[in-house]
């Protein structure tokens, strides 16, 4: 089939505006769900989070009976539509709304495939702890090949939310908490899910979300209001955003938040000023879920009338929801209260993106066949596994007490996330199933030796006060170890999942604190969504493993790091505080005029650290590694050169390992108060024991600047510190000058 040239589709997008009418038009600026018609006595937002949470099988979910709105499509009325899953279902719209209306436009399918759909991965904050972001995009690309023979056409994900707050449950969704890493990440899954060619049937549009600075809630409480300075919101919170749109993201979503009293639905500076006229952004924005409607709640336009209107002349090209612009717009295009060219600029991007896409020409891009057997294939379970694994980050290993040997006599699993699949798949797994789940238990006894007895027992529920710890520690009382697998549920991060509180839930800390008086080795091994505050774990456990919720093949890459199958070698990308009451605390903070030191009038606190529990980059491996001979390629540097970075690292262990070496960068004297540290490069490398390599990274001066009052980009020349080492706290330190 010939694809239409652009060219082409520039004329072809005049001519259906031309033919088009308003009501057709403003059937392609709103993204309808099929409506569920009552079922278990629920409303339809009650059942889908019962289906989020995991409550309702798919199956169940799919039973229910549901309105796909056919008669509206057959009128050319609906453009996108958002949780139609299936080859077979989402064919059979198609084939209404191409073969059966006046245009023949096809319908766009969108569905939130955040890590993974049926193979679900690591949640994307685990995944970011690999730092490779090659994989991520393997990742991203294995979701986008499972979507789309599923019928889906776009994903709401990457989600770029760059957050310093533990207490946001949607941490769970992004790359943590710095901008430069979480850019490269962002580049990297956008590539994986539009792939090469968009017009692919493997691939899938990327969605850049939640635009912007919705990971900066105030108070770490979801949908909360931002204030910020618009220097932060260039330096930190916009560039993963425009990473994106130069690896050629196809859509972005509006935030539900508010900044500076603007909400990021009716935003023109951010929509307009920013995405498209300084980043070049030339695809469609939609709203999150209600978004525009909920502007007149904030108190920000009149009525929802007022908002819709708002919205479209900001920028804001599709409504996601029913009501708004669908019931909005008509009169208000009617009696010219908004111009129809803006209408027309909106219908424009999302047709253009629909002719970006194939979809005129090839509008079935998936059958009943293919999607059986592409999902949850072999070869993507293999991927799910080495994500996985390369996601976890050791936090502590006391006496080298990990790996384990396979023919221990007797090994006792505990924990109320030992043997446990749904929450193995994280936040946002729609489609994952908790039978396709390896589990922790079973991965562990999948591993060892055929004589090792391995033991299982509760001890308590996740959260809440029924507990079992008595005969948990009878159980567990005579083994060679204990592994005690605690953390949070799925449902305790994500959307609407704020935490007042970051400790371990439940009775799940007075467990470990039982099990620690057996006298037994302990290695804890931490399933959660967000950092934790775990001072006594990190005080009292012989060893601990973060492996946060890492999906389909949890179990299994579990067992390959406490085993010794692979030597762990994740870093975090996001600070762990001491307690909640550190929060936001994160590494590249802004220099103060009186850093925390030893005497009282500095910046810290009276009843605890200043410092974090495990900082940024930080994580261990079962072999060591020694950083020397850290190098320069010049001392002085003009703007628009590179400096070349080079330092030896040894192991100077006894097995090879890999080893995140990172680059960071301090501006000594700047027109503005600089942060810290910056992190301006990584590499990631393996090492055999006793081998040495000169790692080389090449920093690009220009990364170097920030914006000033008039959002300049700027390099400033002045004296620069520079740090190589394995974390954000340690590291080798040189200098140079920005000429
Ligand atoms: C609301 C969430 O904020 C957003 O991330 C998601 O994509 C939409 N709902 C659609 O489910």
């Amino acid at each position: 089939m010939n694809k239409s040239s652009k060219k082409d589709y520039e004329i072809r997008i005049d001519e259906l505006i031309y033919k088009m009418t308003l009501a057709e038009k403003i059937g392609q600026v709103v993204q309808l769900s099929p409506s569920l018609f009552g079922a278990f006595g629920l409303t339809p937002d009650e059942l889908i989070e019962k289906l989020v949470i995991g409550e309702i099988s798919p199956e169940e979910f799919e039973k229910i009976d549901r309105n796909y709105h056919e008669d509206e499509i057959r009128q050319g009325l609906i453009g996108a539509m958002g949780g139609v899953i299936g080859a077979e279902k989402s064919n059979e719209l198609q084939k209404i709304a191409v073969e059966e209306s006046r245009l023949g436009i096809p319908i766009l399918f969108g569905l939130d495939v955040i890590h993974g759909f049926r193979t679900v991965f690591p949640i994307p904050l685990a995944e970011a702890c690999s730092w490779e972001p090659e994989l991520m995009r393997e990742t991203a690309r294995i979701a986008a090949k499972e979507a789309s023979a599923a019928g889906i056409h776009w994903t709401f994900a990457p989600m770029l939310d760059v957050s310093r707050d533990a207490r946001w449950g949607r941490v769970a969704e992004g790359a943590g908490e710095d901008t430069f890493l979480a850019s490269i990440i962002a580049a990297s899954r956008v590539k994986g899910f539009q792939g090469e060619d968009l017009s692919s049937d493997e691939s899938i549009l990327a969605c850049a979300k939640h635009y912007v600075a919705y990971g900066a809630p105030v108070g770490g409480r979801d949908y909360n209001t931002v204030d910020m300075s618009l220097q932060a919101l260039h330096d930190i919170y916009l560039p993963p955003f425009e990473a994106a749109v130069q690896a050629g993201v196809a859509t972005v979503m509006s935030a539900f938040n508010d900044i500076n009293g603007v909400p990021c639905t009716t935003n023109k500076y951010l929509l307009t000023d920013v995405l498209r006229g300084m980043y070049g952004f030339d695809g469609f924005v939609v709203s999150d879920a209600n978004s525009v409607a909920e502007c007149a709640i904030h108190g920000y336009a009149e009525a929802r009338k007022e908002a819709s209107k708002k919205a479209i002349e900001a920028g804001l090209d599709m409504d996601m929801s029913k009501g708004t612009f669908a019931e909005d717009l008509p009169s208000q295009l009617e009696d010219g209260t908004i111009s129809e060219e803006v209408l027309n600029e909106a219908v424009r991007r999302i047709l253009r993106v629909k002719f970006k896409m194939g979809l005129f020409d090839n509008p079935y891009r998936t059958d009943k066949d293919k999607e059986e057997k592409v999902i949850l294939c072999n070869e993507h379970l293999k991927v799910a596994r080495d994500m996985a694994r390369r996601s976890i980050v050791l936090l502590k290993n006391e006496n080298e007490m990990l790996p384990l040997k396979k023919n221990l006599k007797k090994i006792a699993v505990v924990g109320p996330l030992a043997d446990n699949g749904t929450d193995m798949l994280g936040t946002w797994a729609i489609v994952g199933r908790s039978e396709d789940v390896v589990t922790i238990l079973s991965g562990i006894k999948e591993a060892v030796d055929s004589d090792t007895e391995v033991v299982y027992s509760k001890g308590c529920e996740i959260e809440g006060d029924k507990e079992e710890i008595k005969k948990t520690i009878e159980d567990a009382s005579d083994s060679d170890v204990i592994i005690a697998v605690v953390g949070e549920s799925s449902e305790m991060s994500g959307e609407a999942a704020s935490r007042i509180d970051i400790n371990l839930p439940g009775k799940q800390l007075e467990l470990l604190k039982e099990l620690h008086k057996t006298g037994k080795p302990l290695v804890v091994v931490l399933v959660n969504g967000r950092p934790l505050s775990i001072p006594w774990i990190s005080e009292n456990a012989t060893a601990i493993v973060e492996s946060w919720q890492l999906g389909v093949q949890s179990g299994n890459a579990i067992a390959d790091v406490l085993f010794g199958d692979y030597n762990p070698s994740g870093k975090l990308v996001s600070t762990f505080p001491y307690s909640v009451g550190q929060v936001p605390i994160y590494y590249n903070h802004p220099m103060t005029g009186r850093p925390a030191g030893k005497i009282k009038f500095t910046s810290k606190y009276i009843d605890g650290p200043a410092e974090p529990l495990y900082p940024f980059g930080f994580g261990l491996s079962y072999t060591n590694f020694e950083y020397s001979n850290m190098s320069l390629s010049a001392n002085k540097v003009t703007k628009d050169s590179k400096l070349k970075v080079s330092v030896d690292v040894k192991n100077t262990g006894k097995v090879q390992g890999e080893e995140i070496v990172q680059l960071y960068v301090y501006d000594v004297v700047a027109s503005r108060v600089r942060p810290v540290k910056e992190l301006k490069g990584f590499k990631k490398i393996m090492l055999k024991p006793g081998q040495l390599e000169t790692v080389s990274i090449e920093l690009d001066i220009n990364t170097l600047g920030f914006h000033d009052e008039n959002m300049n980009y700027v390099v400033e020349e002045g004296l620069f510190k520079i740090y190589v080492g394995p974390n954000s706290r340690e590291g080798l330190e040189e200098e140079f000058y920005v000429i």
